[in-house]
């Protein structure tokens, strides 16, 4: 049988469990795949060209430039060199945010610097970040939790103030609008991940947005060994052979094959996101008012959820977790904070009263694109059954 003619596994409910995250995987993706497979160049090429444009169309980017990369933490290691951020210096991003984003900051050779977040939206909290303003701090990545805005204006100002580059940590709200603009849109530069779980997938995958045209050709030689010129000759699938190496430079490029995948999403990113809209707000009407339960939002019109987080008060986040696994309901947690991991826990950090006391408080509920009925109801009626 041809693998076109087959229909796509998608474990879901009917099975065991619910599992927190199950990527979509539909036959579009599969044709996608094997019409690229059939081009003959798997590596960097028009296909990668084509997200990137796909991703400028999506977003409704416009005098911003796209630039993509195998990992969105690799994305945020360029989009803080091209700043020129590297050793001596320090960035601040949250304790309660992916280890990815610490762990790229180190990699320019910066220091990171960590600060609170704010009680209500998880977001960045300004008044944290500015208390760890000092004459080496470079940047700050503030990150849109969940896929929920965080107050960027604010994180803007702050910045201005200081004259500060800011990178947008948008790897969790690819779609999600803020005032009214998707994230993307406009401010300085944000970074977007299209690992397996991400609400549109390339397998793995990342990219930069930046305003900063001048920037765009040392991010391409960045992501790709520091050799001049090459990603024109690419994007017709084809290489230069006369080719430079004039500055440093990884192997962080997005290789056709992985393009396509994303390519093949992205088609599909509005339908995800609506269905991933409903059943958050669904999760939520059925939470809201529970005592001792914290819903994140009621309306999701302005967030593409990558995840649905919920907060358990009073200790009893434990227990909830184990009630919903015996019903075969997985659970995730959304983040266990760096500074509590052994290679950060001496690194230097603000005091993070909300921090500690969110990340005993949050437990992510599964949540899928085009999630069955009868998914969302295991979820809704494990949950109910625990404070019942
Ligand atoms: C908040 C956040 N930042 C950065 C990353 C890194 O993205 P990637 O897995 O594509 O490297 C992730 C991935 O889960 C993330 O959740």
């Amino acid at each position: 049988m041809n693998v076109l003619d087959r229909t796509p596994v998608q474990p879901t409910s009917s099975d065991a469990r619910v599992p927190v995250f199950v990527p979509y995987v539909g036959v579009d993706t599969l044709k996608h795949l094997t019409d690229a497979l059939d081009v003959g160049w798997l590596g960097m090429g028009a296909t990668t060209k084509e997200f990137e444009e796909r991703i400028a169309a999506y977003l409704g980017l416009e005098g911003r430039y796209v630039v993509c990369t195998n990992t969105g933490t690799s994305a945020l290691h360029i989009a803080l060199l091209a700043a020129g951020v590297g050793p001596g210096d320090q960035v601040i991003t949250p304790s309660f945010n992916y280890v990815a984003d610490h762990q790229a900051i180190r990699a320019t050779g910066a220091e990171v610097v960590m600060c609170d977040i704010r009680d209500d939206d998880l977001g960045l909290d300004v008044a944290s970040a500015e208390s760890q303003i000092g004459p080496r701090t470079k940047a700050i990545v503030p990150l849109h939790f969940a896929g929920i805005p965080c107050r960027i204006a604010d994180v803007y100002a702050l910045a201005r103030r200081h004259g500060l580059r800011v990178v947008e940590d948008a790897c969790h709200a690819f779609g999600s609008t803020a005032g009214g603009a998707k994230i993307g849109t406009d401010g300085d530069v944000q970074f977007f991940s299209f690992d397996p779980v991400k609400v549109i997938t390339s397998i793995d995958g990342g990219c930069v947005v930046t305003p900063h045209r001048e920037e765009v050709e040392r991010l391409h030689r960045l992501r790709l060994l520091g050799v001049d010129k090459d990603t024109t000759l690419r994007y017709q699938n084809k290489r230069a052979w006369d080719y430079d190496v004039v500055s440093e430079g990884f192997r962080y490029h997005l290789t056709n094959i992985m393009a396509s995948v994303g390519v093949s999403q992205i088609k599909r990113a509005d339908e995800f996101i609506a269905s991933r809209r409903a059943v958050c707000e669904r999760y939520s009407e059925a939470f809201d008012g529970i005592p001792g339960v914290r819903v994140l939002r009621r309306s999701y019109a302005d967030v593409s959820p990558f995840i649905y987080s919920l907060r358990i008060e009073d200790g009893r986040r434990e227990a909830l977790i184990a009630h919903l696994d015996a019903r075969g309901v997985d659970t995730g947690i959304h983040f266990v904070p760096v500074h509590r991991h052994t290679f950060f826990a001496s690194a230097r950090r603000a005091p993070l009263p909300v921090t500690e006391r969110v990340v005993d408080e949050v437990v992510t509920l599964p949540l899928h694109s085009l999630m069955p009925a009868r998914s969302i109801e295991r979820v809704i009626d494990g949950v109910a059954s625990f404070f019942a």
